[in-house]
């Protein structure tokens, strides 16, 4: 059998994160250790029944058998801007500033085909989501890192970028609340963003996925939509996965500016052939009725934050309290580097994290939790951890 050569552009490419740490997980569980899985971030909980439902009654229909929309079915799109207008006061004409996604990833990836060209620069604030610099870099864009750090509450600081990299960059990647750090960002962020990219011409690219999963009712995450100018230079992708429990489902959305909207929409009709119409319609039922679901989601989020956040205190390991996602991103014990302690965790007691420098430089000292087990999972994890 011949073994044929990768094309240049995978030849240097590490393995996509997670599916490397599934590798080694699957590793330990064969020597027959008790995993606790605390990696991707995955949620443990169901699709709440009335999207399961509605997505029963929806398979049934022929026309939902047919090829579907490529640009989502009106009826999801409308769901996607009327729940815009009632979670962020933002408005978005379902015709023109709406598209569905096969999964929020699948509109990242394809994004820079749309409005990169080699050479490009695209700023991208790391730790990061790694399928902003792989599909940059895919496309012959050249990724240029913003750190995020503890001192600069995890947001990019837009005044120390130079003048001749504002105009040499085609597009900024922001994504908040953060994955991994779990930082939020204020409004005059956005603000600032927003005057910076009108200044420079820039694009700015919101991955908002995780909007919903917030702790404090009286500080919700922004959406940029929802920022005076937003829509003028933004395109922001967001997703079901997170907040309905809906990963396996793969839908998502991209909103904003309708000219980029346009132009992802032009990609995509070359690659693929849309979203399962019944996936849509039962989508277009979460966004719509889900808002009471969403709550008790979060209470039980917090639940487990608070438990993860007690025990990590309690043995001395140092993280923030997130005010958002379900991520906490913590210190890695003294004399440790991000990847022996990950795997030295694995190893020996069977729960999985993710590695902070996973998600680029900055984030090595930091490994990254997920809290996607129950709580008495949760605490047995923590114990795990502290005794290390
Ligand atoms: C994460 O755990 O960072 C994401 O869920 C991974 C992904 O979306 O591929």
């Amino acid at each position: 059998m011949s073994e044929f050569k990768l094309a240049k552009r995978l030849e240097t490419l590490p393995p996509y994160l997670f599916s490397a740490i599934d590798k080694a997980k699957e590793e330990v569980r064969a020597r027959g250790v008790d995993i606790i899985s605390l990696g991707i971030g995955d949620p443990d909980l169901p699709t709440p029944n009335f999207i399961v439902k509605a997505m029963s009654e929806a398979i049934k229909r022929p026309a939902n058998h047919q090829y579907p929309s490529y640009i989502g079915m009106l009826s999801y799109r409308k769901a996607v801007s009327d729940w815009y207008k009632r979670r962020f006061g933002a408005d978005l004409d379902p015709n023109t500033e709406v598209l569905g996604l096969i999964g929020s990833k699948e509109g990242i990836a394809h994004f820079p085909l749309a409005f990169v060209n080699p050479g490009d620069v695209a700023l991208i604030a790391t730790p990061n989501y790694p399928v902003y610099g792989v599909s940059t870099e895919f496309v012959g864009g050249i990724p240029k890192y913003l750190p995020l750090t503890d001192e600069n509450d995890f947001l990019p600081d837009l005044d120390a970028i130079d003048n001749d990299t504002w105009k040499s960059a085609r597009l900024i990647y922001v994504n908040y609340p953060n994955n991994p750090t779990a930082a939020t960002a204020p409004r005059w962020f956005y603000e600032k963003l927003i005057e910076k990219a009108k200044e420079f011409d820039v694009i700015i690219v919101h991955d908002a996925a995780y909007t919903e999963i917030y702790y404090d009712e009286a500080n919700k995450p922004l959406s940029i939509m929802e920022i005076p100018g937003g829509k003028d230079v933004a395109i922001e992708f967001h997703s079901l996965s997170k907040t309905f429990n809906m990963t396996g489902w793969r839908i998502g959305m991209a909103v904003g500016n309708a000219s980029l909207v346009k132009g992802l929409a032009k990609v995509k009709e070359q690659m693929d052939s849309g979203i399962f119409q019944a996936v849509q319609e039962a989508s277009a039922v979460a966004l719509n009725d889900g808002d009471l679901f969403c709550k008790g989601l979060r209470a039980i989020y917090k639940e487990r934050r608070d438990v993860v956040i007690d025990a990590l205190h309690k043995a001395g390991i140092s993280c923030r309290v997130p005010d958002a996602s379900f991520y906490i991103w913590s210190k890695v014990p003294q004399g440790f580097t991000s990847q022996e302690f990950v795997t030295r965790l694995l190893k020996q007691t069977g729960v999985v994290t993710t590695p902070g420098n996973g998600f680029g430089t900055p984030g090595e000292g930091y490994f990254r939790i997920s809290l996607t087990v129950d709580t008495d999972r949760l605490k047995e994890a923590v114990l795990r951890i502290s005794q290390l």
